[in-house]
């Protein structure tokens, strides 16, 4: 399925915002993967993209998938487009790199799984928080007993449209439409922030959640807070908001112990604090990589999956439980009650 180099062929699906770190990643990447189609139904950005990587524009993945000329797609378009191009991809025999959320319903992330499955090529959902380098230094450091046994965390995402401006352009982006998004924050944003509490403590059984809408621009909820009791029977706190205005800074991620305490700090440069007998705050986080970096290692496992048939990280059902955390928020937020997640 690959060229005579090993290099993996990849179609580039939707080349907007989101489209930047992809490109970045396969430039970081470039002895494993090489772009050689760029789609968007704006012919602009496909042809932006394809000035840029060499690759050939193409109005539609229809029109890209019967020219060929690549053995795996990177679905970066708007969420309720995920279903169709992943069923479209995949019966063409093409591996898929589909962003997420996988789709906007239970029932059609099931058929993305069972389509991948039937053509027995690699699905990965890209949830780049599994590889977030703090992310990833906060569970080693976890795994390795560094603060105990975990007792409780707390997530939190307070994002502001001025700084994450490239994400909610034009007149009414999709974003800010519950019908094209799915929801608000707590599916979009949330998830990048659900999938490290679940890797630092195992899997979510039920939440219990408030939504809010202070930015009365976008349908969905703006503000979710939530309680999430997991399976082991501890708990995790879960905030996040998007507001159109400054905003002070707090930490990503708190995760307590019973001998110490992981920070990671808000510093998109990236910063994990360890606090316990023998550490008291000092950066543990390595190099300080930062958030942005969690999108080329995410690529190279997702090309060593399609060119060495090697295991993901985190296989595509795994992304089914952000979907469902956020979708058991949005039912507590209407029953008043603890929602089950799974
Ligand atoms: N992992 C992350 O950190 C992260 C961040 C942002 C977005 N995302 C995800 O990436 C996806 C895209 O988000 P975005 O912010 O880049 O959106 P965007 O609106 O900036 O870009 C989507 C692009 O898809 C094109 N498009 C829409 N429908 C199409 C179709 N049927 N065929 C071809 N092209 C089509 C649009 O013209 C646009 O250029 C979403 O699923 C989003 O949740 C992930």
């Amino acid at each position: 399925m690959t060229d005579a180099t090993s290099l993996l062929r990849l179609a580039i699906v939707g080349c907007g915002a989101i489209s930047r770190m992809h490109l970045n990643a396969v430039e970081a990447n470039r002895d494993r993967v090489r772009i050689t189609a760029a789609v968007d139904l704006s012919r602009e950005r496909a042809e932006a993209v394809a000035a840029e990587t060499g690759a050939v524009a193409y109005g539609s993945l229809d029109e890209a998938l019967a020219a060929g000329g690549f053995d795996a797609v990177a679905i970066l378009l708007p969420p309720a487009h995920h279903e169709r191009a992943a069923c479209a991809a995949l019966a063409a025999g093409k591996h898929v790199l589909l962003e997420k959320p996988m789709a906007l319903d239970l029932d059609a992330c099931e058929r993305i799984l069972t389509a991948a499955r039937v053509a027995s090529r690699v699905l990965m959902v890209a949830e780049n928080a599994q590889y977030w380098p703090e992310v990833v230094t906060a569970k080693r450091l976890i795994d390795e007993g560094a603060i105990g046994e975990v007792l409780t965390a707390r997530a939190s995402s307070f994002a502001t449209l001025m700084i994450a401006a490239s994400f909610y352009e034009g007149e009414n982006p999709w974003r800010f439409q519950k019908g094209s998004a799915g929801g608000g924050v707590a599916l979009d944003i949330g998830s990048h922030w659900i999938r490290p509490l679940r890797m630092f403590m195992g899997e979510i059984d039920e939440v219990v959640a408030i939504l809010d809408r202070p930015l009365a621009q976008m349908e969905g909820e703006s503000l979710a807070r939530a309680l999430l009791r997991f399976r082991s029977g501890r708990s995790a706190s879960f905030e996040v908001m998007l507001l159109d205005g400054m905003l002070g800074m707090d930490a990503f991620f708190r995760v307590v112990g019973t001998r110490g305490e992981i920070v990671i700090d808000t510093d998109m440069g990236g910063r994990v604090q360890l606090f316990n007998d023998q550490h008291f705050g000092e950066s543990v986080g390595g190099d300080g990589l930062g958030y942005m970096e969690s999108y080329a290692p995410q690529l190279r496992d997702f090309a060593a999956a399609c060119l060495d048939g090697t295991p993901l990280a985190a296989g595509p059902e795994m992304a089914i439980g952000e979907l469902r955390a956020a979708l058991a928020m949005y039912r507590s937020a209407e029953s008043r009650r603890w929602e089950k997640v799974w």
